[in-house]
């Protein structure tokens, strides 16, 4: 059976209490229940994981590589900072697809600017927790053009 990992980045885990009007009230286990109920319809599996720690989700990202077919991965606000996440996406040679769900695009200027989607397959933001629907079945898509 196909794996994916779902990873959150830092402030995650407090989706639903923080900032309900940029972020939705949505929480972080609602949003892993859609997902993994979503990757069921497609025959996969999803297990879902978080860190606010830049090395815990390097740590994470490395450890896929022995069970992951690809990664929808919120970086959080690493996206717009962590050179060392761009490192590890980069040499983990699994297919990432970013997902935000705010449009990053929209807002501050330091928001605009993600390291991380250049060694992305894609970049999905703004569809607030639809977006890691939307960026589970971009990312199923391409494992199935892939084969
Ligand atoms: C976010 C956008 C980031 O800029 C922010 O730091 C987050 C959440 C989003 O999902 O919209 O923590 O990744």
């Amino acid at each position: 059976m196909t794996t994916i990992l779902l990873l959150h980045g830092p402030n995650l885990n407090l989706l639903g209490l923080r900032e309900p009007g940029v972020y939705g009230s949505t929480t972080m286990a609602d949003i892993n229940a859609w997902v993994v109920d979503l990757g069921q319809q497609h025959q996969v599996e999803v297990r879902p994981m978080q860190s606010n720690h830049e090395g815990g989700l390097i740590d994470i990202l490395h450890e896929a590589r022995e069970w992951a077919a690809g990664v929808v991965f919120n970086p959080g606000a690493y996206t717009h900072t962590s050179v060392a996440l761009r490192d590890a996406i980069s040499s983990i040679n699994l297919p990432v697809v970013e997902v935000h769900l705010s449009n990053i695009h929209a807002r501050e200027e330091f928001r605009h600017k993600s390291l991380l989607a250049p060694v992305c397959v894609g970049q999905i933001s703004g569809f607030g927790w639809r977006s890691y629907l939307l960026g589970l079945q971009a990312l199923l898509g391409y494992l199935a053009d892939k084969k």
